[in-house]
């Protein structure tokens, strides 16, 4: 593989028209940044790390990158081409290089071989796509044998000049030897006053190859905030695509909103309106939703998850999640373990088995196995400065409307009655009752009529 293509990547733009405080290449598409995708897919193809121009007014992209990519600065945004003369005389190699736009993160592998193979015996290879809608893009005039004459940019269209319906794509592989000396004959003459990555074409010793894609949604380019919508979508559609194609079945794709990285296993089922974000990967016979939200969840087979929401946690197998539950980070719950409704759970592990009912909230806490957590108990964990733990082991009953006060141990087979509020640790198998002994008033009511309630 080291003598697959070196890739260039261009990032150091300043991203103007997204209008954002955020370098453009690091905004989130699909759970991930953008730029994550051409580093991605130039790392696959070419077998080594890519070479990142980053701009020195955005700091926070090299630090994204870090141990991904190496990166050279490009001192002032003067164009494409400037950002390619920024590549330093170490990395300039014969060989073939792949140069891609960081905002163009949908390109796909396939499409990428196709250029590599189609750039041998020319000086250069290039994606083109017709059928888009054209705004921003420079159009490609070919020759009469279909070798690329120039690229001419939208903005410096001369009117009344014939336009081509064929549109640059910005992916390209070039042969290193010829495009290192054309790439310092540039000028900025044109109506930016830029150094164009496109000029390049008409200044290469030897031909200059287009490779058109039929599936324009690969070139999205994201340059504002519409585009990057525009891309979500395309990418959405090829996530719930491909976990469909493995398996799973999505009842509504429309409004089910799965993030690039997501795996789903086969057989689930997923009922509309659901979003599923960041690293989560859920087992096979798993059913979701409707209206369910998880991030970053890791999560067994055969799982029930209702209209809950979920967030950095750990789920073995068969694990029932009820509606209106909320399961935040450092969660793990395992096999069998069941949440009723409006119940919470944080920063806890339950052990295989454990119930916890409607409304309880269990925060901060060891559970054992086969613990039934009764409807409305609490955990107080917090005294005003530290958060302290709650160990329950295995088979303990708390009652509904326990108070858990912690530091707390509640030894094995113990009970906690129900309405008690317990801050002394139970002994294994012991019942704890921590409340007021009722007493009933004979003819209350009685007298309360009357007006006398002595
Ligand atoms: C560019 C192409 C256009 C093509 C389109 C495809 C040029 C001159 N034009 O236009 O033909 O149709 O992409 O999406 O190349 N960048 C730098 N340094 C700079 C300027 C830009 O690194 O000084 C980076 C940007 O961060 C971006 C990429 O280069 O990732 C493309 O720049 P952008 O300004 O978005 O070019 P387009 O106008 O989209
Ligand atoms: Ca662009």
């Amino acid at each position: 593989m080291a003598d697959g293509p070196r890739a260039v990547i261009l990032a150091a733009g300043n991203g103007t028209r997204m209008r954002s405080a955020r370098p453009k290449v690091l905004h989130a598409l699909g759970g991930r940044s953008l730029i994550d995708y051409s580093v991605e897919l130039a790392t696959e193809v070419c077998g080594r790390r890519p070479l990142v121009v980053v701009s020195p007014l955005q700091p926070a992209v090299a630090a994204h990158l870090d141990g991904c990519a190496d990166v050279v600065i490009q001192p002032q945004p003067l164009g494409t081409g400037d950002a390619v003369r920024a590549v330093p005389a170490a990395f300039r190699k014969p060989g073939p290089v792949l140069v891609l736009n960081a905002d163009v993160p949908l390109l796909r592998r396939e499409t990428v071989d196709r250029l590599i193979d189609a750039a041998m015996g020319h000086a250069c290879a290039l994606l083109t796509v017709k059928d888009v809608e054209k705004r921003g893009l420079g159009r490609v005039y070919r020759n009469a044998v279909g070798d690329v004459e120039c690229i001419v940019e939208e903005r410096d269209l001369v009117d009344g000049a014939v336009v081509p319906d064929e549109c640059n794509a910005g992916s390209y592989v070039f042969d290193g030897s010829r495009l290192w000396p054309a790439i310092e004959r540039l000028t900025r003459d044109n109506v930016q006053g830029e150094y164009y990555l496109t000029d390049v074409v008409a200044l290469l010793d030897g031909p200059v190859a287009a490779v058109l894609t039929s599936d324009p949604g690969e070139t999205l380019g994201i340059n504002d905030r519409r585009q990057l919508a525009a891309a979500e979508a395309e990418l959405r559609r090829r996530t719930l695509d491909r976990l469909m194609l493995a398996g799973v079945t999505i009842e509504d794709p429309a409004t089910t909103y799965i993030d690039a990285l997501v795996e789903i296993g086969e057989d689930s089922v997923v009922h509309p309106m659901i979003v599923v974000r960041g690293a989560t990967h859920l087992g096979r016979e798993c059913e979701i939703g409707p209206m369910a939200q998880l991030t970053d969840v890791r999560g067994g087979d055969r799982l029930h998850i209702g209209a809950s929401v979920l967030e950095a946690c750990e789920l073995g197998d068969d694990v029932v999640i009820g509606h209106f539950d909320r399961v935040r980070p450092h969660s793990r719950l395992h096999s069998r373990v069941s949440l009723g409704t409006h119940a919470e759970v944080k920063n806890s592990t339950l052990g295989t088995g454990s119930r916890v009912g409607h409304f309880a909230c269990v925060l901060d806490s060891d559970i054992g196995q086969d613990v039934n957590i009764g409807a409305g108990a609490v955990t107080c964990n917090y005294d005003g400065a530290v958060k302290h733990r709650i160990a329950v082991e295995d088979g303990v009953f708390v009652g509904t409307n326990a108070t858990l006060v912690a530091p707390l141990r509640l030894g094995a087979g113990s009970y906690v009655a129900a309405g008690s509020l317990v801050n002394q640790d139970v002994p294994a198998g012991a019942l704890a009752v921590g409340r007021a002994r009722q007493r009933n008033i004979e003819d209350w009511a009685v007298r309360r009529r009357r007006g006398d309630r002595g």
